[in-house]
């Protein structure tokens, strides 16, 4: 495939590239007035999700309005679970919940694990549209949930502030939690291989709640199945972003995979002294920064900036942009990000 911007692609894979790309996670959706009359017009975010056409048009939109340099597929972390059987909704405005979760051994056992990948032909056609539709202007990311935050929700049966339900399983019953962790994996990378066969030209694994866990529950029941789909993925350039997770950054950077997220919490040159030269990073600026006026973000970007510095750097937010960011102050980040002139270091 020939792209007219592969910035991307080349800095994810290490190489030298004339500036630093930048998209935003959740960039599609509810910070664009465009996505908000498509979705108004249906009946819910689910309809959105697996009507393919769509969920292509969705995703293009940040594309077109905000000018990043990389599409996202429009879809959902959830869809996992509910390949493997266990249904989500998502009432307006109070976030995913599960009417079905997981509590015991038979519950495991009745999940679906080989067969659940194909229930997923709507996201592979929904990329397969988007690529089609970008014809090569910038790279398309597919993404996943990490395991162990798939498997909060699915033993949670919603969102959570502790996930105390999911975090009792680990401590209580680890050697089910194991069992339920493996079979996600399984399904992850199979559906992962999928995006990537349809046409995903990198992928993200999602590990939201990787900080509520200690380092050693991080350790047992997150890293080995994250670590397993980075061994996996051998096809494109992977990107692990594991939010809260600071104190596990050496292990990441130990990771099989090109590019580790940093959230705002995450010091630059500290996660670089942690991490090593070898992965790229991505991130960090703070969502609340785009709040501000438009001259502060852009003195909060060229310090971001300037602190990875002029290499191995995917510019992105430290976690997704909140709904109620100005779609204006989104774009002043981005213009930020491509504006930007490093001094030079001789
Ligand atoms: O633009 C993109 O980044 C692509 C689309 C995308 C969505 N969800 C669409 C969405 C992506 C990458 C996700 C990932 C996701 N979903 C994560 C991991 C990233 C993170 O934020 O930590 C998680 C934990 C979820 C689960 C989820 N989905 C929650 C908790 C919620 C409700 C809260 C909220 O933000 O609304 C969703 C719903 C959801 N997923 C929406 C969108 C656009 C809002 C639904 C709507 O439009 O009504």
């Amino acid at each position: 495939m020939k792209f007219k911007n592969d910035l991307i692609l080349r800095v994810a894979r290490g190489e030298k590239a004339e500036r630093t790309p930048v998209w935003l996670m959740r960039q599609a959706g509810r910070i664009l007035p465009e996505y908000r009359a498509i979705r108004e017009k249906l009946s819910g975010f689910k309809e959105l999700a697996t009507t393919p056409s769509l969920a292509a048009e969705v995703t293009l939109q940040p594309v077109d309005i905000l000018n990043v340099d990389a599409a996202i597929i429009f879809s959902d972390i959830l869809v996992v679970p509910e390949a493997m059987g266990l249904t989500y909704e998502m009432p307006e405005a109070k976030g995913p919940w599960f009417p079905k979760k997981i509590n015991n051994l038979s519950d495991v056992n009745s999940l679906r694990v080989l067969e659940a990948e194909l229930e997923l032909e709507y996201v592979y056609e929904a990329i397969k549209i988007t690529k089609k539709e970008l014809a090569g202007r910038v790279p398309l990311i597919g993404f996943a949930g990490a395991p162990w935050t798939i498997f909060a929700y699915m033993v949670e049966g919603h969102g959570s502030k502790t996930f105390s339900n999911a975090k009792k399983m680990l401590y209580s019953d680890p050697t089910l939690s194991h069992l339920l962790l493996e079979k996600i994996t399984t399904v992850t990378i199979a559906y992962l291989k999928k995006q990537i066969a349809s046409g995903a030209d990198l992928v993200q694994i999602f590990d939201s709640w990787a900080g509520i866990l200690s380092p050693e529950q991080y350790n047992e029941f997150s890293l080995p199945y994250i670590s397993k789909i980075c061994d996996a993925i051998t096809e494109v350039p992977t990107t692990i972003f594991a939010k809260g997770a600071f104190f596990a950054r050496k292990q990441l950077g130990l990771l099989n995979c090109e590019t580790i997220g940093l959230d705002w919490n995450m010091d630059i040159e500290e996660s670089r002294a942690l991490i090593g030269n070898k992965k790229t990073l991505q991130g960090n600026l703070d969502p609340c920064v785009l709040y501000t006026s438009f001259s502060e973000i852009k003195k909060h970007t060229q310090n971001m900036l300037n602190k990875f510095g002029n290499h191995q750097h995917i510019a992105n937010l430290g976690h997704g942009v909140y709904p109620d960011t100005e779609k204006d102050k989104v774009r002043c980040f981005v213009d930020a990000v491509k504006e930007h002139q490093f001094a030079l270091v001789v």
